[in-house]
């Protein structure tokens, strides 16, 4: 068939040429997106006059009935169409005839483009956002069976201070919970319709794009014509955004992938999210959560290529950002299948608190505790800190930890210490003393938790 942009031309295009050319095989995904719009356009030409009311309404017909046969199978798409437009467009034309052809007055493919990818985006998001509602969910569950389960806290993964396993899983909590504050903000940026920027320059009609606008959900109209059909840096925005998400469950799937080797023991995940290996027969591994780690490099590529093709672009559309669309989708469909995968593997994740315990006796977790205790007997922080390395050094010696030090060995050190150490300083003390604001202490621990759950509702 004839390209809709064949008059110009003497030859037609070279079929390499046209593959090459061709984006319907990615952005056909976008044909809701697409569709509305179309529908809304429509809707305003008929409003304003540019065409009749009657054809308007002809045309939102047939775009309705082709949504609904793309929706239920019965119209597929024709990969020899040069993009999703195109073939909507044309559909269109052979079921309505003339009339179809009135449909891309007052528009051009370009504002088109950057409306769709706006929609689509919009609507993956805010998808996205219910799943990680979901996932803080699982995570406040844990964290509400474990916020009196005491654990190592670590620095440079060395033993530093008890900490619950409650207030440790909350950190995500909160790391994922500004991660739906960043794609919100992200939205409200993207928001801006710009459909009828046209090619670039707007339009000779008396076009209402505040309609339009209106229709698609959209807070208002992209200002500049140029810019409403030449820039995606929301497409970056939102990446960038996404990236970030990637990056905290990275963290997260490494500790889970450290945690469930035999060295820690602190937790299993559940068989169904774990493998097993084709030749060592004890293997399980964590397979989601390493490859949850993994496509984060994925989706730092999809932001750096996006970055990439739009960097030195002139103004106004380059078909260069034809692009955008490949690396958009990819990066979106990874975050999605990242976060539902997660939120089933921390629900189901059998915590081992006894091995949590054991691990903070050892690698005296409660030496600041012992400085503290001193301090709080009169003795300046740093003579006590003093005092409290040469104890640990002296516990290495003689392969014990602080807890069974006798009190002779500690008051040859200082005269401060006394019967009420050993209390001070268990590790359920360590914990429980710990009551500042956003600490391990329960009280707060309670407060984070009741913090995403009034988000998430
Ligand atoms: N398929 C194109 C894209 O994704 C649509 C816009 C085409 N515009 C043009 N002037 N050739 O960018």
């Amino acid at each position: 068939m004839d390209k809709m942009w064949a008059g110009r031309f003497q030859k037609a295009l070279d079929k390499e040429a046209d593959d090459f050319n061709s984006s319907i095989h990615f952005d056909c995904r976008m044909y809701r997106q697409d569709i509305k719009g179309s529908m809304a356009h429509a809707a305003m030409l008929g409003a304003k006059g540019i065409i009749s009311k009657e054809d308007s309404e002809k045309i939102i017909d047939g775009l309705s009935g082709i949504l609904e046969d793309l929706d239920s199978g019965r119209l597929s798409f024709d990969y020899g169409c040069e993009d999703i437009h195109m073939f909507v467009e044309q559909v269109l034309t052979e079921r309505l005839g003339d009339v179809g052809k009135k449909l891309h007055t007052a528009r051009s493919r370009n504002d088109q483009v950057a409306l769709d990818i706006r929609m689509y985006l919009r609507d993956e998001t805010n998808e996205l956002i219910a799943l990680i509602k979901d996932l803080l969910g699982a995570i406040t569950e844990q964290a509400k069976a474990h916020k009196s389960t005491i654990m190592p806290g670590y620095t440079h993964l060395q033993r530093a201070q008890p900490i619950t396993f409650g207030h440790h899983i909350m950190a995500y909590a909160m790391m994922l919970s500004r991660d739906i504050g960043r794609l919100e903000d992200a939205m409200k940026r993207m928001n801006y319709s710009p459909l009828g920027s046209c090619a670039l320059a707007g339009t000779t009609y008396d076009t209402d794009r505040e309609m339009t606008a209106k229709a698609l959900g959209f807070d208002g109209i992209t200002l500049n014509s140029i810019d409403g059909v030449s820039d995606r840096d929301f497409c970056a925005e939102l990446m960038s955004a996404y990236a970030v998400i990637m990056m905290h469950l990275s963290r997260f799937s490494e500790e889970i992938i450290l945690w469930s080797s035999w060295e820690f023991k602190f937790i299993e995940l559940d068989d169904s999210y774990t493998t097993g290996s084709s030749i060592m027969p004890q293997k399980k591994n964590s397979d989601m959560a390493e490859l949850v780690r993994g496509k984060t490099g994925r989706v730092y590529g999809d932001l750096f290529a996006m970055l990439t093709v739009l960097k030195g672009l002139p103004l106004a559309y380059n078909k260069d950002m034809q692009e955008d669309k490949e690396a958009v989708f990819d990066s979106i469909d990874t975050v999605k299948k990242c976060v539902s995968i997660f939120s089933p593997m921390i629900r189901t994740m059998k915590v081992f608190p006894e091995n949590m315990y054991k691990a903070a006796q050892g690698g005296f977790i409660n030496a600041t505790d012992i400085a503290d205790y001193l301090v709080k007997k009169g003795m300046p922080f740093r003579s006590a800190y003093k005092i409290v390395g040469q104890i640990v050094a002296l516990c290495i010696e003689k392969k014990t930890v602080l807890d069974e030090l006798p009190l002779d060995e500690y008051r040859k050190f200082s005269e401060l210490f006394g019967e009420d150490l050993y209390d001070e300083i268990s590790l359920e003390a360590c914990v429980a003393k710990r009551i500042s604001a956003g600490g391990t202490g329960l009280a707060s621990v309670e407060k984070q938790i009741d913090y995403i759950n009034g988000l998430i509702k």
